[in-house]
């Protein structure tokens, strides 16, 4: 009788409970993840508008094309993990095109977005996939007034830019969006 205590007692110390730990797991992730969004954002978008101010709209297209994948690479190697851009209509499909769990995600964003604010949107889960657990979280990206120069409708494209665009990305699916929308989400999977 007193030894069937023994583990309940050890579960409840050491928290041995794995559904417990995962949520642990899963909270401090999301905290991480969260902290490193408002950095990477800050810095893009602080690059974003120093580069326009210094030398225009098309030269500006590095900051998304080359410094963003850069610092999300980066990110990726200090962190241990793998840390995209995912959207709906992408720009670049090597690097954008959402996997399963991302589509199904980004489509919820959509709906949520008829009632929640653009900004507010994020989804945390462990997902069980063929290789493993993974803790993995999302948090979707707004259009703001500094993407349209890129994003926006075709109107709102300064000539030089869409001439880069259609040069660069012939199949480009990444424009027509308006402020408030979501452009895509950040997107953070972690092993277990
Ligand atoms: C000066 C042009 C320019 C501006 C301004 C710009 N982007 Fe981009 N954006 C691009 C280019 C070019 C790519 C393709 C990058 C690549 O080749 O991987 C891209 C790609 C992206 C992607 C990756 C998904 C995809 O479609 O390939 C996201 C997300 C994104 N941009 C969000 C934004 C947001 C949010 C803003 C505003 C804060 C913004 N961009 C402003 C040019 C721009």
């Amino acid at each position: 009788m007193k030894k069937a205590w023994l583990p309940l007692a050890l579960t409840l110390a050491f928290n041995l409970n794995p559904a417990a730990a995962a949520d642990d797991d899963l909270a401090k992730f999301q905290d991480d993840s969260r902290k490193i969004v408002k950095e990477l954002a800050t810095q893009l978008g602080g690059k974003l508008q120093s580069e326009l101010k210094a030398n225009g709209p098309a030269s500006t297209i590095k900051v998304c094309k080359d410094i963003a994948p850069a610092m999300l690479s980066e990110m990726s190697r200090k962190t241990g993990q793998r840390i995209t851009r995912v959207s709906q209509k992408v720009r670049n499909p090597l690097l954008g095109t959402p996997d399963a769990w991302e589509q199904k995600v980004l489509a919820d964003f959509e709906k949520r977005l008829e009632k929640e604010k653009p900004g507010m949107l994020e989804f945390a889960e462990v997902v069980s996939e063929p290789q493993g657990k993974y803790l993995r979280f999302m948090k979707a990206i707004p259009v703001q007034g500094a993407c349209l120069d890129c994003h926006g409708g075709s109107d709102a494209l300064d000539p030089s830019v869409k001439e880069t665009l259609k040069a660069e990305y012939p199949h480009d699916k990444a424009t027509g969006y308006t402020l408030d929308q979501i452009r895509g989400a950040f997107s953070f999977k972690k092993a277990l």
